[in-house]
């Protein structure tokens, strides 16, 4: 955070410094990278000029939305450009969301849960206790399902036997036509308890070193090394608008893969706790799914946030995470959450 704050002084003195240079009459919009640099830092090729016209506005309008944005008083969070400030929402959302609710609401029917009021909340980080693997990219491909929930089985696995296993996304976007019959292409979307059935299916699931991420459906699912240690044998789904039940079961179980509804904001967040409820409001379409790690509550404002893993790599939020509000159903957070389990019928608390 102050890493961040010091560089965002920086960059606003060096943008006054060129403004004074250069006369622009706006003080505080100015290129802070230009766009060339931008495509430079992010690696992305532009192969006509009508195509580089119409990114280099974007990129033009989302730095200024930023510098607008972060020169507001009372926020609580920040922009930042990052490798989406080129592209329109819906080009984002083809490219790298990817959660369609095809079988939602008709889950397992899930056992009531038993224990209330289940807990006192308490601040959880779990990537503190080594349970949370690196952040991964799910590059130009709507898996974000099939992220969350192995992110969710690798927490699952740590919580269980202390050991930490980078798992394979590819075989699970692999397998996941041709052993579940869902009439789908994986990056296209889903919803990540079809992994978590796949992996009970199959009794785990290889590495990533074995099976490395290429990010394209092959359709095909050969056997493979897997690792016994990860069989998931059930997972829990929460059907609650009880936020405190959901840090709960975070608190008791481990990590659990979330479904959002994301919005323009959300792309450009950059750091602190994201709270736009005017942009991610609850009662959209579900499209993003992300991984719930941790709960605290900010000393300063004393709001109450979730820490969420995203698969966006670690040029996004705050190296790869997100913090946001809890307590507002922010992007609708509270629609479908579901958490990995190593016993076959579990029962959530709360
Ligand atoms: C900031 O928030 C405080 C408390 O909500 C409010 O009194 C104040 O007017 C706000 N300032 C601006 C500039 O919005
Ligand atoms: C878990 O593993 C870490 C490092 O691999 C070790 O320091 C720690 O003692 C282990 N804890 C348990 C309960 O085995
Ligand atoms: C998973 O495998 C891919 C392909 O080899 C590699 O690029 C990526 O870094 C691996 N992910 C992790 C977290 O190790
Ligand atoms: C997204 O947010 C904008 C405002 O930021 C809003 O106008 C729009 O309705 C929201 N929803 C969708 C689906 O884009």
């Amino acid at each position: 955070m102050e890493v961040f704050e010091y560089f965002l002084i920086v960059i606003l003195i060096n943008s006054l410094i060129i403004q004074i240079c250069d006369g622009d009459k706006n003080p505080i919009f100015n290129n802070l990278i230009t766009f060339d640099e931008y495509l430079a830092k992010y690696q992305i090729s532009v192969h006509d000029q009508a195509t580089y016209l119409k990114y280099k506005a974007k990129f033009l309008q989302t730095q200024k939305e930023v510098i607008n944005f972060n020169a507001k008083p009372n926020r609580t969070y920040t922009q930042g450009i990052n490798q989406f400030a080129h592209l329109t929402l819906a080009e984002i959302i083809k490219s790298s969301f990817g959660l369609s609710l095809l079988r939602y609401p008709i889950l397992n029917v899930q056992p009531k849960a038993i224990i209330k009021p289940p807990c006192v909340l308490k601040p959880i980080d779990w990537t503190k206790s080594g349970a949370v693997t690196p952040v991964k990219k799910q590059g130009n491909c709507g898996n974000c399902f099939i992220f969350s929930a192995v992110a969710a089985i690798e927490s699952a696995t740590y919580i269980k036997t202390n050991k930490t296993y980078v798992l394979s996304e590819q075989y699970a976007m692999d397998c996941l036509d041709k052993d579940l019959k869902i009439n789908n292409n994986a990056c296209n979307g889903g919803q990540p308890d079809y992994i978590y059935d796949l992996v009970i299916s199959k009794k785990g699931l290889p590495l990533n070193s074995s099976y490395p991420y290429t990010g394209n459906d092959n359709k095909v699912c050969p056997v493979k090394n897997i690792v016994s240690d990860t069989a998931i044998k059930g997972y829990i789904t929460l059907f609650t608008d009880n936020e405190d039940t959901i840090v709960c079961n975070l608190i008791k179980g481990g990590p659990m893969s979330v479904a959002v509804f994301v919005n323009s904001t959300f792309l450009k967040y950059s750091g602190g706790i994201y709270n736009d409820v005017a942009s991610c409001k609850p009662d959209l379409v579900l499209n993003h799914a992300i991984l719930m790690v941790g709960y605290d509550i900010d000393p300063k404002t004393k709001l109450e946030y979730y820490i969420f893993k995203n698969s966006w790599g670690p040029t996004f939020g705050e190296n790869g995470y997100i913090r946001m509000q809890k307590g507002i159903n922010l992007c609708g957070i509270t629609s479908l959450v579901q958490q990995p389990s190593f016993i076959a019928n579990p029962i959530p608390i709360g």
